[in-house]
């Protein structure tokens, strides 16, 4: 999807409006958040006239039509950084290392230069777990809820030689902190997230509650200009640093210095 909608509707009326959606076209709707008695929704549609003709229809709930930079088909590769080399076959699973989301995530996680336990949200097709395991950190989780995602990242570790720890499992039901401890793999000195932000802010207090002290979050998948928004969703982080390349912004957030 390369359009999306985004609206509040009265809890009422979510069932009517969601149909009206999809006589509108949508190709899918996410419930993201209640605020009281109203339900923030988000639709998506493949053409920019689908998008605003359902946003003008249902102006009456704040209807805004956005626009996100298509994902691009991705073809097997090899992404080459600085000591390092990852081949990557993404399959049907989203990412390829040249997308700009995945490069900025990259390159952010590289920089900081992880060596302690690291999380790659959402991790596609395992590229950024595969850079920081074949960058020496250790242990690398990589969890996505796309089954498909999980199966090409389990078999592109192979193909690069590292282990990840991989997972379907949804964040908030990964293995608890107690747990945590003791396996050393769910608190993380440093988590990456390139995914959009209606899908990033639900997650996103679970993920600065996982983060070890000092630790860092690396995100990507916004539209550039769009940091501050995306640093609010961490209100106990401080925002560290934001990159953009094209209409794509990455940032990194921490607690401490
Ligand atoms: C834009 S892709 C990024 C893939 C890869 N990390 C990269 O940078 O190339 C976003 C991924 O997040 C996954 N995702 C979306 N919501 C998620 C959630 N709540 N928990 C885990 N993964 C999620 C999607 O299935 C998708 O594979």
């Amino acid at each position: 999807m390369s359009w999306l909608v985004r609206l509040w509707v009265p809890s009422s009326e979510v069932d009517q409006v969601s149909a009206d959606l999809w006589t509108m076209g949508t190709t899918g709707i996410a419930e993201m958040e209640r605020d009281g008695t109203k339900v923030k929704l988000v639709a998506g549609f493949t053409t920019q006239g689908q998008s605003t003709a359902a946003a003008d229809s249902l102006r009456q709930h704040q209807a805004v039509s956005e626009k996100v930079p298509p994902w691009p088909t991705p073809e097997p590769e090899t992404i080459v950084r600085p000591g390092l080399s990852i081949e990557i076959d993404a399959g049907r699973a989203f990412g390829h290392g040249r997308h700009p989301t995945t490069e900025l995530a990259l390159d952010l996680l590289l920089t900081l230069n992880p060596k302690g336990p690291v999380l790659d949200l959402g991790c596609g097709t395992g590229v950024l777990a595969i850079a920081a395991a074949l960058n020496g950190a250790s242990p690398v989780v990589a969890l996505d809820i796309d089954p498909i995602a999980v199966e090409r990242t389990v078999a592109n570790a192979a193909t690069n030689g590292v282990e990840l720890e991989t997972s379907t499992v949804p964040l908030p039901d990964f293995p608890l902190h107690e747990q945590a401890t003791e396996q050393g793999t769910t608190l993380f000195e440093t988590i990456v997230a390139n995914m959009l932000p209606v899908e990033l802010e639900p997650l996103a207090g679970e993920m600065a509650e996982r983060l070890l002290p000092g630790g860092r979050i690396v995100v990507s998948g916004f539209l550039s200009g769009h940091h501050q928004r995306v640093a609010d969703f961490f209100p106990t982080l401080r925002l560290l640093g934001v990159r953009e390349q094209g209409d794509w912004g990455g940032l990194v957030l921490g607690s401490g210095n």
